[in-house]
Formats: C-alpha cells, sequence, structure tokens
C-alpha cells in the first residue's frame, strides 16, 4: 500500500449538470493512462469559499468555476493572475501547495488556440475585429483578441452602455457600433465573433444581417449547441472561414489540465468526440 493521495478536480457551477468539462478532463486522464478524476460540483454562492477552502483537505488539485462564480471567486482567492485581473473573471482555481487559493483565466487562450489549430492560415492582424456582444465572454475574447495584435475591435451589443463599458475599460482600440448597425460593422471586419447567446439552443437566433461579410473573413461562434450555428453555416455559404465554439471550450482546459495532472493534453478528434458523448 502507498500513501499516494489519488488528484482529484471538478467544476464548481449552479446549475452544472449539462457541464461538458467532466467528459473532457476524464478522457484525458483515461487517454494517459494518469490516476485522478474530475465531478461536477453543484455549489450555490453562500457556499463557495467554504468548499473552495475544504476542498484541498480531499485531495483537489483544482477547479474550474463555471456560471454563476466566475466574477465572485475573485473576491475569494487569495492570489488572482493578471488575465483573470483584466478579464474580470476566473474560470481556473489551482489549490496551492502552500495552501492559497490562485484564480486563473484560461478562456482568452482557449479562445486563440481554437482559431489557430482550427484556421491556421488566420492573420489577427489582417485587419479589424468584429464582436457581437458585451458580457462576460466578450471580455476573454477582447483581452485575447489585443493580446495577439489584432489592430482594432469593433463591438455592438443590445444594450449599448455595457460596450461603452468595455471601450472604457480596454482603451481606444474598442469603437462602438449601435446594434442596429451590427451587420454593417462585419462588412470592414477580418475576424468576426459572435459572443451573445443568440442561436443557442433554445435562445432566439441572431438576427443580424450576414450580406456584408467578406469571402476570407474568418466567422467564429462562442456557442457550439448547435455546433453549427445559424451564423456559421450561412458565413460558410458566403465563402468565410468559419470555426465552432466546441474548440473553445476543448482549448481552455488545456492548462488546467497540465497545472493539475501534469500532462499537457492535444485536442484531437477523439477529445471533440468525448465532449459531444
Ligand atoms: P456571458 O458571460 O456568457 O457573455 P452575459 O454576460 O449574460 O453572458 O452576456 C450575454 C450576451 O448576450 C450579452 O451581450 C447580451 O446582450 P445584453 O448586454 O444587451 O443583455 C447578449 N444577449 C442575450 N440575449 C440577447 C437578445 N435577445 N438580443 C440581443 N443580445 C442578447
Amino acid at each position: 500500500m502507498t500513501n499516494t493521495r489519488i488528484p482529484l478536480a471538478g467544476v464548481i457551477g449552479s446549475p452544472v449538470a449539462h457541464s461538458k468539462s467532466p467528459q473532457i478532463h476524464m478522457h484525458w486522464l483515461k487517454m494517459h493512462g494518469l490516476p485522478g478524476y474530475y465531478i461536477p460540483m453543484d455549489v450555490v454562492a453562500d457556499n463557495l469559499e467554504h468548499v473552495l477552502r475544504t476542498l484541498p483537505q480531499m485531495g483537489f488539485v483544482g477547479v474550474n468555476i463555471t456560471v454563476p462564480h466566475k466574477e465572485k471567486i475573485l473576491e475569494i482567492a487569495d492570489l488572482v493572475t493578471d488575465r483573470a485581473t483584466l478579464i474580470g473573471a476566473a474560470n481556473t482555481i489551482i489549490f496551492r501547495k502552500d495552501g492559497q487559493i490562485q484564480a486563473d483565466n484560461t478562456d482568452g487562450i482557449g479562445f486563440i488556440r481554437n482559431l489557430q489549430q482550427s484556421a491556421p492560415n488566420w492573420d489577427p492582424k489582417a485587419g479589424p475585429a468584429a464582436i457581437l456582444g458585451a458580457g462576460g465572454a466578450a471580455r476573454a475574447v477582447i483581452a485575447a483578441l489585443l493580446e495577439v495584435g489584432v489592430p482594432e475591435i469593433m463591438i455592438s451589443n443590445r444594450t449599448r452602455v455595457r460596450a461603452e463599458a468595455l471601450q472604457t475599460e480596454f482603451g481606444k482600440s474598442l469603437i462602438v457600433v449601435d446594434w442596429v448597425q451590427a451587420g454593417n460593422m462585419m462588412e470592414d471586419a477580418a475576424t468576426v465573433v459572435n459572443t451573445t447567446s443568440l442561436g443557442m439552443l433554445g435562445k432566439p437566433p441572431l438576427r443580424v444581417p450576414l450580406d456584408g461579410l467578406r469571402k476570407g473573413t474568418l466567422v467564429t461562434d462562442i456557442v457550439y449547441a448547435p455546433l453549427k450555428t445559424q451564423l456559421l453555416i450561412e458565413a460558410e455559404e458566403m465563402g468565410c472561414a468559419t470555426v465552432d465554439g466546441l474548440g473553445m471550450l476543448l482549448h481552455q482546459a488545456v492548462p488546467a489540465f497540465e497545472r493539475w495532472f501534469g500532462v499537457r493534453p492535444v485536442v484531437d478528434s477523439a477529445t471533440r468526440a468525448a465532449a459531444l458523448r
């Protein structure tokens, strides 16, 4: 008998049953023949801190954080990485050996790595990006796009003040466009990103006119249910390169898995299949 502890990880949210992260991480553990488990945990906001302080005592090495705790977690964590501070939210927690809780955000990296892997010819510097939406997901996407050198970001949101708040925060590279003009802003874009929930199963469709889209523009959606959103179907018909949102979910999980379990996993067709199972 050895006294080696089996490393544990999981995802905390409420609700959390829909999360695909357990399938992704368990697939990688199995692929690499590593000991470990990854489980979904439904925790309400009032219990979040207590749960987080207790988990390391049970062998947890870290957790993912999902809706609705991604912002609140920053107040609880002892250490917050620069990129999590910039985005204003965290999706990955590391329980450090010194007892401190570190909060990180890998959504932006996941977004960029997904584009790099799925559209290798994509050049972020080729021209402006157009972003639909100004919620939490938009923040991660904006921070990531600016980091890889997108020269300018046009942003349009139903509630204009939310886009203006992002402009105040991220600076002059952001240009706010009225929601009724969202279609027009795509005419000049080299990269188009939907960060709204529109087009998701059970949500209203995205009604922004797409006829201004240029051939060669890269169009991506963070919605991955359905995998091929109406935005991606129409963009493809118009000759645009398209990338679905599942890859962002898979790639955001890579740095967390590596940190917790010590092996850097690859995102391949088997990983996609595991997430869709
Ligand atoms: P997330 O953290 O996933 O980005 P969020 O902060 O709730 O979630 O943001 C959801 C985004 O989808 C917002 O940009 C929201 O627009 P508002 O800021 O105007 O709410 C957008 N969205 C959701 N439902 C919408 C709808 N019916 N029409 C237009 N935009 C919508």
